[in-house]
């Protein structure tokens, strides 16, 4: 694939098979995303990665979190819609109704949601810190890292989803996963294959250029 293959063909998977991510691609995936650039080469980021058993107990207590409505405790807290700015706000509309558009029917917006719970059925998830004590720019830092570590998996024919979903609960997977207290847990990377499942070939839509690019001579 070249580059503008990869970067166009990713999209956010929501239903992965249970095919397993090798380590050896992991590790790939991992060497290539590290190249990301960073504040003073700063390199804030940890990578925790879930999979096997302890991934099946995140997922477990997931669900049952979800099912008991337990209060969410993300690091970055979500903002209600109506205080985003109108632009964003619209792109976001934009896209729901595209989506909504895209699955035809109720049914199909049940899967979406149950994939959610079923944190999209992932083989391997990465979880991404900046420490405690860190300057914003190491958020920044961890986005480029992120969107490197996205099209180095596609580049290896690996899918994924960033999601908040499945950062939600953050202080059992704090718990899990043994983050030290000094530590921000921040995103979370879903990594593996697309199943077959239609709304996998739903492509969020993009505003044109001349919307937001803003040229002097
Ligand atoms: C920070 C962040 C959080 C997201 N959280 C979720 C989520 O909780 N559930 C979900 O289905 N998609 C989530 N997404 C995926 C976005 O909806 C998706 O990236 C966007 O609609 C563009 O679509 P694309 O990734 O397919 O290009 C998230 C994406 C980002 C960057």
């Amino acid at each position: 694939m070249d580059f503008d293959q990869i970067i166009t063909s990713r999209r956010s998977i929501r239903f992965f098979s249970s095919k397993p991510v090798a380590t050896d691609l992991l590790t790939e995936i991992l060497t290539l995303a590290n190249y990301a650039p960073s504040w003073s080469d700063s390199q804030p980021w940890q990578v925790y990665l879930a999979q096997g058993e302890t991934l099946a107990k995140i997922k477990a207590a997931h669900q049952k979190a979800t099912a008991v409505k337990l209060a969410t405790s993300p690091t970055l807290a979500p903002m209600r819609r109506r205080f985003w700015e109108d632009f964003a706000r619209e792109n976001m509309h934009n896209n729901s109704e595209a989506m909504r558009a895209f699955v035809g029917g109720a049914e199909n917006l049940t899967e979406f949601n149950q994939a959610q719970t079923d944190l999209f059925n992932a083989p391997v998830i990465c979880y991404l810190t900046i420490p405690q004590k860190a300057p914003d720019w190491s958020l920044f830092d961890l986005g480029l890292f992120s969107q490197s570590l996205t099209l180095a998996a596609k580049s290896r024919g690996v899918d994924s989803i960033i999601a908040y979903e499945l950062i939600k609960y953050t202080d059992q997977l704090k718990a899990t996963l043994q983050i030290p207290a000094s530590e921000n847990l921040i995103a979370g990377i879903a990594l593996g294959y697309r199943d077959s499942h239609a709304l996998n070939d739903y492509q969020s839509p993009r505003r044109p250029l001349a919307e937001f690019v803003h040229t002097f001579d």
